[in-house]
């Protein structure tokens, strides 16, 4: 009498506690957050993605896509998926599938790279489109010796804003394409406004130079990405929709002035549209995968936005649980952890020793090497 039948040994960590997002009832806290891996044929989404993303799935966990382009002119890389013509939607179906095969969780990040382009990825040869007629310098890349180059690109007429955005809300509904209560379509969407690509062009002040609407104060400068919410809430419900912002992150220079005053503007706004979550990559990852100290945070973000929040960048177990703990966040993301840890969680739960990722292989085209080839705890046991 009095004693407690059954306590456990110890806590559970706070990562692996149950958390309800809107009406995804997740189990853990832990979100396998969206990683280009190249391997989409002519951008199309090939079988080998159902065999890497269901790999990775877990009963009530979430995992978001790799970024996939929303028209032609929205590619900038060569074989990243595409989630504008039928036959990709197609494509996606079985993927989608096999993740709720396990019970998991699935969002389509969809993605418009903007000026991070050249001819050679535009219809007819024409020039990518941007915030600015600025070129992107070259940049050194994963796994490449030569830094990639970029075409210069044309600016954005104001009327022609209406119709990038309109390209987001039909790749949404193509994520939604089987209808909300089917097993093949997406969960939802998350829309990629990180890493100095399309949203970010507008929003960053090093490099959105325009004198319009979209152009200037803060406003103005978050007005284009704000449309593009509201346009995909409106057409699949917001209660599918998430963001993802770098407001401190400096790649493809697409660095601002003040990312604190810009990530809370976006935060608070946000709000207006009862968006289901906000995926804010931390202050330290200036650079994608590079960590730098610092002394910023995201707690401003993360007190100003009022649905559940999602970080990233540089979180191993200790740390992400202590941020759980410290409710600075909801969900923590782990990306090269995932990326290199099929059974992560499992992994996590037994305090079993981590795979290290292999940066050579992030994009290579094979469909297993370096992709669906990361061992088990079985396998290495
Ligand atoms: C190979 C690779 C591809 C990535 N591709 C994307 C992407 O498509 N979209 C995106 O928003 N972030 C992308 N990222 C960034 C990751 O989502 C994540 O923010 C980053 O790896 C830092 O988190 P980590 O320290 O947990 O790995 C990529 C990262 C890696 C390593």
């Amino acid at each position: 009498m009095g004693e407690i039948l059954d306590a456990p040994h110890q806590q559970t960590m706070p990562l692996l506690t149950p958390y309800k997002m809107g009406k995804f009832n997740l189990s853990h806290r832990l979100v396998m957050p969206p990683m280009t891996r190249r391997r989409s044929w002519n951008n199309i989404p090939q079988p080998h993605a159902a065999v890497y993303y269901s790999q990775r799935a877990t009963n009530g966990g979430l995992i978001i896509t790799e970024a996939t382009v929303i028209s032609e002119a929205a590619r900038g890389y060569q074989d990243t998926p595409g989630i504008w013509s039928k036959e990709q939607v197609e494509a996606w179906k079985p993927i989608v599938d096999a993740v709720h095969a396990k019970a998991g969780f699935i969002f389509c990040q969809i993605w418009h790279v903007g000026r991070a382009s050249t001819f050679e990825y535009q219809p007819n040869g024409q020039a990518p489109i941007s915030s600015t007629s600025n070129v992107l310098k070259p940049q050194l890349q994963a796994n490449a010796e030569e830094p990639a180059k970029f075409s210069p690109p044309r600016r954005l007429r104001t009327h022609e804003i209406t119709l990038v955005v309109n390209q987001y809300r039909l790749a949404a509904r193509n994520a939604m394409e089987a209808g909300k209560y089917f097993i093949s379509s997406f969960d939802g969407v998350e829309i990629h406004g990180a890493h100095g690509y399309l949203l970010d062009q507008f929003m960053k002040d090093h490099i959105n130079d325009r004198t319009d609407q979209y152009g200037g104060s803060l406003e103005n400068r978050c007005r284009f990405a704000l449309e593009v919410v509201e346009a995909v809430a409106n057409e699949i419900g917001a209660d599918r929709v998430g963001i993802r912002l770098s407001p401190y992150a400096d790649y493809l220079d697409s660095g601002d002035s003040d990312p604190t005053a810009l990530g809370v503007y976006m935060a608070e706004s946000l709000n207006k549209y009862g968006i289901l979550y906000c995926h804010m990559v931390e202050p330290r990852m200036k650079l994608v995968e590079e960590s730098f100290e610092t002394t910023e945070s995201l707690l401003p973000m993360r007190k100003a936005f009022k649905g559940t929040f999602i970080v990233a960048g540089g979180y191993d177990k200790e740390d992400g649980n202590k941020a759980v703990a410290e409710n600075r966040t909801d969900l923590v993301a782990f990306g090269r952890l995932f990326l290199s840890n099929p059974d992560l969680l499992k992994r996590f739960e037994l305090n079993a020793p981590l795979t290290k990722h292999n940066r050579n292989t992030y994009y290579l085209p094979d469909p297993v090497a370096g992709y669906t080839d990361y061992p088990f705890l079985e396998d290495t046991a």
